[in-house]
């Protein structure tokens, strides 16, 4: 049989998080809950339903090439940004079939085999099998404290280091790095290492020394900044995110970019999405409530430990004898599907305040409670 390049052997394939169907059909469960792929609970909003339905009503229309460039899309982008006193052209966005695929393409334009990549351990796990994929290295530095060790990645680099991911705030742990520690480590970055500042959970945000990455940006540095339809506004099964960087920078992941990477119905969804603000404010202030009930019940349990998020998902750790495997397991007996993420460590996606309920009680259960 022809065989894999070697490299790709290595690739720990993504497992991602159980299907609410598999797990119903499995276990012959008939009302199951998935709090494991930190999805909006809410759903999108109102307005872009009706602007999916009107656009499939239309079958010309759906025969048609999606726009490559995602013209439209860039408008609103760019007019949301200037709302925020913030000047961004389209030659300074790209377009992603979700941003999952910009990391690709961020990888596929500036590494080669033998080159490096620093990121943080535990991370998004993508941003290793990317660099894997192009034959590179992943050079993974623990967390400390709980978050990306900044000056710890510095240290990292040598002069094979082409890219530097950072994930804020991180998945898994729902952590993030302040302005002020940022500011010192943009200080040390050198030039010509392109820092990816993933930013997927930005809208969920609340802190204010959250840092300010447009101004790197706008200072010419070799940042992209990654930001994604799939959390906040609830479109994850569309597949659509962006990336900001210099038009230099975009010019040249545009020719690895596939002509028509972002469908029509996503591209219009998300031009929707960002205009209703009212829809974008209830899914955060849900998040805020559910995330308030969850840390105040889980505040009872024993011997167990979370990290406070700034996300819409919380990583717990066990206590000292149990496993995720067997909780995840006896959690979905219950019919709630969380996501193992460490020996002794789950992750939780905070949803509706029937769902948070359904966990705590199903967590409550398999720890013997
Ligand atoms: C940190 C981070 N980055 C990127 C993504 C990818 O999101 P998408 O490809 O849906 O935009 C995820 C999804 O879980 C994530 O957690």
């Amino acid at each position: 049989m022809i065989k894999p390049l070697p490299y790709v052997e290595k690739i720990q394939p993504y497992v991602p998080g159980k299907p609410i169907k598999e797990v119903e059909r499995e276990l012959g469960i008939k009302r199951c809950f998935k709090l494991a792929s930190n999805e909006n609970p809410l759903g999108p909003s109102p307005k872009v339903v009706e602007a999916i339905k009107e656009f499939i009503s239309n079958p010309e229309e759906l025969a048609r090439y999606p726009e490559g460039s995602g013209y439209y899309l860039k408008n609103a982008l760019c007019e949301k940004f200037s709302k925020q006193g913030i000047t961004i052209s389209h030659d300074d966005l790209i377009l992603g079939n979700g941003s999952n695929e910009l990391i690709d393409i961020a990888v596929k334009t500036f590494l080669g085999p033998g080159d490096e990549a620093i990121m943080a351990k535990p991370s998004f796990i993508v941003y290793a099998m990317s660099v894997i994929s192009q034959g590179g290295t992943a050079k993974e530095v623990p967390l400390k404290d709980w978050r990306h060790d900044l000056e710890g990645m510095l240290k990292e680099i040598t002069d094979k280091t082409k890219i530097i991911f950072i994930s804020n705030p991180n998945n898994p742990t729902g952590t993030m790095n302040y302005k002020e520690e940022f500011e010192s480590f943009m200080k040390e970055l050198p030039d010509g290492i392109l820092l990816v500042m993933d930013e997927a959970y930005y809208e969920y945000v609340n802190k204010l020394d959250y840092p300010d990455t447009i101004k790197y940006f706008q200072e010419g540095r070799d940042i992209l900044i990654l930001r994604t339809f799939s959390k906040a506004y609830g479109l994850a099964s569309l597949r659509i995110g962006y990336g900001i960087a210099k038009s230099e920078i975009i010019k040249e992941m545009n020719r690895i970019r596939e002509p028509f990477n972002t469908n029509t119905i996503a591209q219009i969804a998300a031009e929707v999405a960002l205009q209703d603000e009212t829809h974008l404010k209830k899914v955060i202030e849900i998040n805020e409530l559910g995330k308030k009930y969850l840390y105040q019940e889980l505040d009872k349990i024993p011997n167990i430990k979370y990290l406070p998020t700034q996300t819409n998902f919380i990583y717990i750790i066990l206590p000292e004898d149990k496993s995720s495997k067997e909780i995840f397991e006896s959690l979905l007996k219950e019919g709630v599907i969380i996501r193992p993420v460490g020996p002794r460590e789950i992750r939780v996606t905070i949803g509706l305040p029937e769902e948070n309920k359904a966990f705590i009680e199903g967590f409550k259960k398999s720890l013997n409670i």
